[in-house]
């Protein structure tokens, strides 16, 4: 008895394994991310170069950056964009509030830099989706960027 109770509860036991792991989620294939629709580590550098350049030429918000190693702030852009849509990378810079709480920024600054990165993302051609994915990535971070 206690064995036929035993081997029921394997049988069953396989089976739920079986199920789970048949039907877990596939992962996502390499072609499918938002880092691929970027152009991958080399679209994504090419695109921060651009937002940079944007960043810096705009009146409304060049001169928070007048302090800024542009090196490094280049480098760490790239690698969040990279992490964040599902690029091979880790972030390694400081998170958004403490990268930015000295900088007193308020909604009109975040609005001016998220301006100028859709239009480095046209100079891109980056399509209008994947345009779109990548700014619904970042608009969360408003409640950490905008201390003001
Ligand atoms: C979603 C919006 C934003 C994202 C994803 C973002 C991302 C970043 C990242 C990754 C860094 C580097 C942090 C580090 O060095 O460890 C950084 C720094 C910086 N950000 Fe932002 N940022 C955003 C909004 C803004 C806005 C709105 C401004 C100003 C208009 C701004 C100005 C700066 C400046 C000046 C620095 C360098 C600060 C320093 O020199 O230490 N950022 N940001």
């Amino acid at each position: 008895m206690y064995d036929a109770m035993s081997k029921a509860v394997l049988v069953v036991a396989v089976f739920v394994v079986a199920v789970m792991v048949n039907f877990r989620p596939a992962p996502a294939l390499a072609g499918d991310t938002l880092y691929t629709a970027l152009g991958g580590n080399e679209g994504i550098v090419r695109l921060v170069d651009k937002a940079t350049e944007e960043f810096l030429a705009d009146p409304r918000i060049s001169n928070t950056f007048a302090d800024t190693n542009i090196a490094r702030f280049k480098e760490k852009l790239a690698e969040q964009f990279c992490e964040l849509s599902g690029g091979p990378c880790v972030y390694s810079g400081q998170d958004m509030h403490a990268a930015h709480k000295g900088l007193k920024l308020r909604s009109r600054d975040f609005s001016a830099l998220v301006e100028n990165l859709q239009v480095a993302m046209g100079k891109c051609d980056i399509p209008f989706s994947t345009q779109n994915k990548l700014l619904a990535l970042l608009a969360p971070m408003h409640r950490d960027v905008v201390t003001q």
